[in-house]
């Protein structure tokens, strides 16, 4: 990697042609703590080893989160941020406050009900693609999580819950021309796909206020946050949290995890062989994917790490996806191996910010999964996949697959 110039994270072209593995395993090796120059003469710390993002993640007194999880800062200006409003861009101790809020809308009970709406929508494009040979496994599979847990939380139908995944997959996209025109400043497009997104929200918002439930909307209304409710806004930008978290993730986690399968024909053997080994694979998908490839923090105070002194103020990167591929934890991390153990992936991030979508996402995989192994068939890809173009969400947007 040396000699090849200095290593910019904010290019996705680098992901998109995947010599990403390389630049970080250069970085984890020679540049822990890496300054990311930025063209315009700003910048931002990258921590690419295990060690360092794991306990930057757990430092959450030293790493704050109110300038957002993804680089580049609020979606619209410096007035208009998610900041202290979002739960992902939340410090303590407001985070603590509005995440036990939103926590009854992701919990047991309806991840369980999460379970039952998924299965049958999954079921149901299962049996279509095996009746039809193939299927875009990226749009007309694995889509169905998202939109299966999306009609629980947020009490919505079929129709509305795939209309707000095609919203949030153009603003996850919002650097691919095949989701939005990337034409024009960035700032003003995210500005307007948030605006779009906002619009679909409001109108929710108006009929729960009438005829309130037991969705994230309903409970959003109700919530009080330090003997306050939450302001409309900050109802948007937390149902924003929700939909934008669950998703892309869960979706292409698949797609790269099923991927991952095909790739790697004996893991998907034994699986077939034992389908109880399942559990384990899916922690393997988790890791192989890192689907959300870092979050962003910000300096609260000066700090010192591997040598490097990191300033007040200054931009931090968490990249999952180095972490994941970290030798000293993962010995042969480029195998993909459905029995790895231990498993202890930064998918889900950790500390006080970790998934609270977790455990549903875990559940629509499991389903899934095991609903595809239960067809006992095998899958051929049937043309190259398709990548998001993002340095952020690891995305796969189209997988059109053969049933053999
Ligand atoms: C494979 C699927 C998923 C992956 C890889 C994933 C990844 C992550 C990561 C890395 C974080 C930490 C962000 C940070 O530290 O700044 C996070 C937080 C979050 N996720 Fe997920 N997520 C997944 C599924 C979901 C689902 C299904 C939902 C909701 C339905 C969801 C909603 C959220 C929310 C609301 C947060 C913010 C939590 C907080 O700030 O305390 N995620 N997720």
């Amino acid at each position: 990697m040396s000699g090849a110039g200095p290593i910019d994270l904010t290019d996705t072209e680098l992901f998109l042609t995947g010599k990403h593995t390389e630049a970080f395993a250069w970085l984890r090796a020679t540049e822990p703590v890496y300054w990311n120059h930025a063209t315009d003469g700003t910048g931002f710390w990258a921590l690419t080893t295990y060690s360092d993002v794991l306990w930057a993640y757990r430092e959450h007194a030293l790493f704050g989160s109110e300038r957002g999880a993804i680089l580049g800062g609020s979606f619209r200006s410096a007035e208009d941020t998610a900041g202290g409003r979002m739960l992902v861009a939340t410090d303590l101790p407001r985070h603590r406050l509005l995440k036990r809020e939103i926590h009854p809308a992701l919990a047991a009970p309806v991840v369980a009900r999460i379970g039952a709406t998924v299965r049958e929508l999954v079921d149901r494009a299962v049996e279509r693609a095996v009746a039809h040979g193939g299927a875009d496994f990226a749009t007309e599979i694995a889509t169905e999580l998202p939109a299966g847990a999306l009609m629980v939380v947020m009490g919505i139908g079929y129709d509305d819950a795939h209309h707000l995944i095609r919203l949030t997959r153009r603003m996850v996209g919002f650097q691919d021309e095949s989701f939005v025109d990337t034409g024009g400043e960035q700032r003003l497009r995210l500005a307007w796909l948030q605006a779009e997104i906002f619009e679909f929200f409001s109108d929710l918002v108006a009929t729960r206020r009438r005829q309130p439930g037991d969705d994230l909307i309903s409970l959003l209304l109700r919530a009080e946050v330090n003997g306050r409710r939450l302001t409309e806004e900050e109802i948007y930008y937390n149902c924003l949290n929700v939909a934008v978290g669950g998703n892309e993730t869960s979706s292409y986690t698949a797609c790269t995890g099923l991927r991952a399968l095909i790739e790697h024909p004996t893991e998907y053997e034994r699986l077939l062989a034992a389908p109880q080994l399942l559990p384990g694979a899916i922690e393997e998908m988790l890791r192989w994917s890192s689907t959300n490839a870092y979050v962003q923090r910000v300096a609260k105070q000066d700090v010192e790490r591997g040598g490097v002194r990191i300033r007040e103020g200054d931009s931090v990167t968490l990249w999952n996806i180095s972490a994941n591929h970290d030798e000293t934890q993962f010995p042969e991390a480029h195998r993909f191996d459905v029995t790895r153990t231990p498993n202890r992936h930064l998918s889900y991030g950790a500390g006080i910010h970790r998934c609270i979508g977790a455990p549903a996402a875990q559940l629509e995989l499991s389903l899934l999964f095991d609903r595809l192994l239960a067809t006992g068939a095998r899958f051929r890809l049937a043309e190259e996949p398709r990548r998001l173009r993002s340095n952020f969400i690891m995305g796969i947007t189209r997988m059109p697959l053969e049933i053999v």
